[in-house]
C-alpha cells in the first residue's frame, strides 16, 4: 500500500485520547506475567486514527459510494428513511421473549408486512422467519415434503430444477433429501417443455423455477409448466430473487407457484454485503399454509397474536427472523406504495434493456431478445479474437471505478457477464458505465496485456479468491 497503515503512522508520546481525572481509588498494576512487552500498540493521533479507518472504508466498493451491477444481487439504492425508522426506540429496544401485549406494534408491523408480500406475490400464507433466499428454499422445500408425506406420496423423491438456476436451488433440493434432475433450455432461454414432460412423473416432488430467470429472462409458457408440473402431482416452487423484475405486473401465485421465497435485502432493500443479515420470507398457497415455520404473527379482536400452523415444519431461525429488516422491507413498500413498486419493476427493466441495446454491437448477447431487470452477455467474442477473458474485463472495470457484474454464472452462458443496474441509477450513470464497457472493448483488440494486468489502481491485483476467502491473512506484519 502506499500509504502508511496505522502502526507505520505511529510515533512515541503521540496520543490520540485524554483520559478524564482518576475518580476510583487507583488499582495495583497488573503483575509482570500477565504484561506483554512484544505488543507495540500504535502511538497517533485522533486525526491520524480517523484517517486511517476512513481511508480503508473507501478503498471497499459499497453501493453508496459506486454504480454496483452485480447481477442476481440487485444491488440497489439502500434509502436512508429506513435507518430512521429501524432506529426507532419502540422497534430497537423491545425483546422477542417479552409478552405479546407489551410489543404490539412490532406485531402489527410483521403483521401488516405478511399482507403486503401476500398480496404481491399473490400467496397469502405468509413466514417471515427465513433469514436469507437460501434459507427460505429450504423452508419452502420441506414444507413441500411434509405435504406430499401427509398425502403419503413418501414415492416423491426427486426435484427438478432449471440448468440455469442458482447453485442454492439443487443445494437446497439435496439438504431436503431429493435427487436432482436438471431441466434443458430451450434455444430461447426459456424451459425446454419437452425435456420437463420426459421427467415429470410419480417420483417428481416439485420443480424449481427462477421467474424472470437467471438468464434475465421471462418464461412466457409459465402457466403451461405449471400446469404439467401440476398434472403430475408435483407442486411448484418459486426462487423470488427476481422479484424485482415483476413487482405488480405478474403475482407468482396468478402464475402458478405455490411457493416462493423473496429476498428483502433483494427486491426491498435491505442493506446486503458486509455479511449482514438478510432475510427470505417464504408465501405460500393456502394448501401450503399449515406447514408454515411457527409462529407466525396473526390478527384476533384487534390484537396481534402468534399463531402456531398446526403441521408447522417447526422453527427455521430463533424468535422470528431478522426483525430490523422487516421494519426497513415495510418502510420501502409503504413510502412507494403499489404504484411506486410498479414503477421500481418498470424502471429496472427498463435501464437493463438501455444497457443491453447499448453493448450488444460489442458483447456478445446469447439470448438476443428484450431481457427483464438483468441482461446477460458473453465475454466469448473477446476470448476468441483477443484471447481475453470475462474475469479481465471485469478486473479492468475496478480500474474505471466500478464494481464488477456477476460473472461465471449462469452457468449455461459461456464467459457470462451478468449485468443488473437496477431502477435506482440515472441515465447518466448507465452512460458512464456503458461507455466503460465500451472502451474496455476497444483496449481488448489494441492492449490486451493492460487487462490481463487489471486491476490496476488497487493496493492489491488479482487474489487467490479460494485462499482469500477460506484462509483470510488479515494481520498487519512490519
Ligand atoms: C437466483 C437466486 N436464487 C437464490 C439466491 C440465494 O439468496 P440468498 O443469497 O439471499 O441466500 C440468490 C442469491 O444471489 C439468487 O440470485
Amino acid at each position: 500500500m502506499s500509504e502508511p497503515v496505522i502502526f507505520e503512522r505511529s510515533q512515541p508520546g503521540r496520543r490520540g485520547v485524554a483520559l478524564p481525572p482518576l475518580d476510583v481509588p487507583e488499582a495495583p498494576p497488573l503483575p509482570a506475567e500477565f504484561r506483554r512487552d512484544d505488543l507495540p500498540l500504535p502511538e497517533v493521533s485522533e486525526l491520524d486514527v480517523v484517517r486511517h479507518y476512513v481511508r480503508l472504508s473507501q478503498l471497499n466498493f459499497a453501493i453508496d459510494s459506486v454504480f454496483y451491477p452485480l447481477g442476481s444481487c440487485t444491488m440497489k439504492y439502500n434509502p436512508k428513511v429506513h435507518e430512521d425508522a429501524a432506529r426507532l426506540r419502540g422497534f430497537q429496544q423491545i425483546h422477542p421473549l417479552q409478552p405479546a401485549e407489551t410489543v404490539q406494534g412490532a406485531l402489527e408491523l410483521m403483521f401488516r408486512l405478511q399482507e403486503a408480500l401476500g398480496e404481491i406475490s399473490g400467496l397469502p400464507a405468509v413466514s417471515l422467519q427465513p433469514a436469507a433466499g437460501a434459507q427460505g428454499e429450504l423452508t419452502g422445500i420441506l414444507m413441500i415434503r411434509a405435504l406430499h408425506r401427509d398425502r403419503g406420496e413418501t414415492g416423491r423423491r426427486v426435484v427438478l430444477v432449471p440448468e440455469s438456476a442458482h447453485g442454492t436451488n439443487p443445494a437446497t433440493a439435496a439438504m431436503a433429501g431429493f435427487t436432482v434432475k436438471p431441466v434443458r433450455a430451450d434455444r430461447a432461454g426459456n424451459v425446454d417443455l419437452d425435456h420437463l414432460r420426459s421427467l415429470l412423473g410419480p417420483d417428481v416432488a416439485a420443480m424449481m423455477l427462477t421467474q424472470p430467470s437467471t438468464l434475465g429472462l421471462f418464461d412466457p409458457n409459465i402457466e403451461e409448466i405449471a400446469a404439467q408440473v401440476h398434472a403430475s402431482g408435483a407442486l411448484l416452487y418459486g426462487d423470488g430473487a427476481n422479484l424485482n423484475a415483476i413487482l405488480g405486473k405478474v403475482k407468482p401465485g396468478e402464475s402458478g407457484f405455490d411457493v416462493i421465497h423473496i429476498n428483502l435485502h433483494k427486491t426491498f432493500t435491505t442493506p446486503h454485503g458486509g455479511g449482514g443479515p438478510g432475510a427470505g420470507p417464504v408465501c405460500a398457497s393456502p394448501a401450503l399454509a399449515p406447514y408454515l415455520p411457527d409462529p407466525v404473527v396473526g390478527e384476533r379482536d384487534g390484537q396481534y397474536v402468534y399463531l402456531h400452523p398446526p403441521k408447522s415444519i417447526g422453527k427455521v431461525r430463533a424468535f422470528h427472523g431478522h426483525f430490523g429488516m422487516f421494519v426497513r422491507a415495510y418502510t420501502y413498500i409503504r413510502s412507494l406504495g403499489a404504484d411506486g413498486l410498479r414503477e421500481v419493476s418498470e424502471h429496472a427493466v427498463l435501464n437493463a434493456n438501455y444497457v443491453r441495446s447499448r453493448l450488444q454491437d460489442l458483447y456478445e448477447l446469447p439470448y438476443d431478445r428484450i431481457c427483464m431487470h438483468e441482461v446477460v452477455f458473453s465475454g466469448s467474442r473477446q476470448k476468441q479474437q483477443h484471447g481475453i477473458r470475462t474475469l479481465d474485463i471485469a478486473k479492468r472495470l475496478i480500474d474505471y471505478g466500478y464494481h464488477p457484474p456477476t460473472i461465471y454464472f449462469p452457468l449455461v452462458v459461456d464467459e457470462a457477464l451478468m449485468i443488473e443496474p437496477t431502477e435506482t441509477e440515472s441515465k447518466e450513470t448507465l452512460d458512464g458505465f456503458i461507455e466503460a464497457m465500451r472502451a474496455i472493448a476497444a483496449e481488448a483488440a489494441t492492449d490486451p496485456e493492460l487487462l490481463k494486468a487489471a486491476p490496476t489502481t488497487t493496493p492489491v491485483g488479482r487474489l487467490d479468491e479460494a485462499q482469500a476467502a477460506r484462509r483470510p491473512d488479515l494481520r498487519w506484519q512490519p
